[in-house]
């Protein structure tokens, strides 16, 4: 698992060497300076969408764990040092640019799981305030739907299909129900609207935010998946809860569901 000493040192500091590419090596601050005019370049080609196709991306030429994290690490503390982690544009431009790093992974040989159980998940690296994590799912295993409380994240499609419905928490006439600030609800049960129904295929990304599709199931395709989810936590405690809707809709025709925390 990749852990600060292998990013940089605590205090931001040149520490050793970094692979930026196959047989090239630079200390950090080289890399880093290397990578902001490489980095425009791969914003350009890369596809913006919060859905990406997948007939690029992902693939032997790609970036590994190592430079993601590089050059996201800087941008994660940069948001979280303003006011609140930033504004909802802000926290959505960080997280275009974590799509657009995500869909150059190459996938590495390391990236290999237990497929007997429906689901396995492997962190592949903690440097805070960002986590990346492996997710493998057997044919057909569902991921239930769960929140991601004070963090937000990029889901890559490293191999397979996944189907990812995503909600957020609903006012009672229906409307977006904002969780900055206020909390998330603690009533015995809330409202929740289904705002997106997403097919991702290999080299596909789809994000969510603090208060935009927080909440979301997973349900691997035919073939099972094998995905990468790239975590930025906004504060200490930062994690996940289950959830379970009521099975008839408050209103189907808008995916307005009841639900409730599990447990
Ligand atoms: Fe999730």
């Amino acid at each position: 698992m990749i852990v600060p000493a292998d990013i940089e040192d605590d205090t931001g500091g040149v520490t050793r060497p970094a692979r930026i590419a196959p047989g090239v090596t630079c200390t950090r601050r080289r890399a880093i300076g290397s990578m902001v005019g490489a980095f425009g370049l791969w914003f350009a080609g890369c596809r913006s969408a919060t859905v990406a196709n997948g007939e690029q991306g992902i693939g032997a030429q790609g970036i590994g764990l190592e430079q993601l994290l590089m050059q996201l690490r800087p941008r994660a503390r940069e948001l979280l040092a303003l006011p609140g982690g930033g504004s909802a544009a802000q926290e959505e431009d960080y997280l275009r640019l974590v799509a657009n790093c995500m869909s150059q992974l190459r996938p590495e040989s390391e990236w290999t799981h237990d497929r007997d159980r429906p689901i396995t998940m492997a962190a592949r690296a903690y440097v805070p305030p960002m986590m990346l994590y492996e997710l493998v799912l057997a044919p057909g295993a569902r991921l239930e739907l769960h929140d991601h409380r004070d963090y937000d994240g990029v889901l890559a499609t490293i191999e397979g299909q996944v189907a990812v419905d995503s909600y957020h928490y609903a006012t009672a006439s229906g409307g977006h129900r904002s969780v900055l600030g206020s909390g998330v609800p603690t009533e015995a049960s809330f409202l929740v609207r289904r705002t997106a129904r997403q097919q991702l295929q290999r080299g596909d990304c789809a994000s969510l935010a603090r208060d935009r599709d927080n909440l979301h199931e997973l349900v691997a395709g035919p073939a099972g998946c094998r995905l990468l989810d790239c975590f930025t936590h906004f504060r200490d405690g930062a994690g996940s809860h289950e959830l379970v809707l009521e099975p008839v809709p408050v209103d189907a025709a808008s995916g307005l569901f009841r639900a409730a925390w599990k447990g």
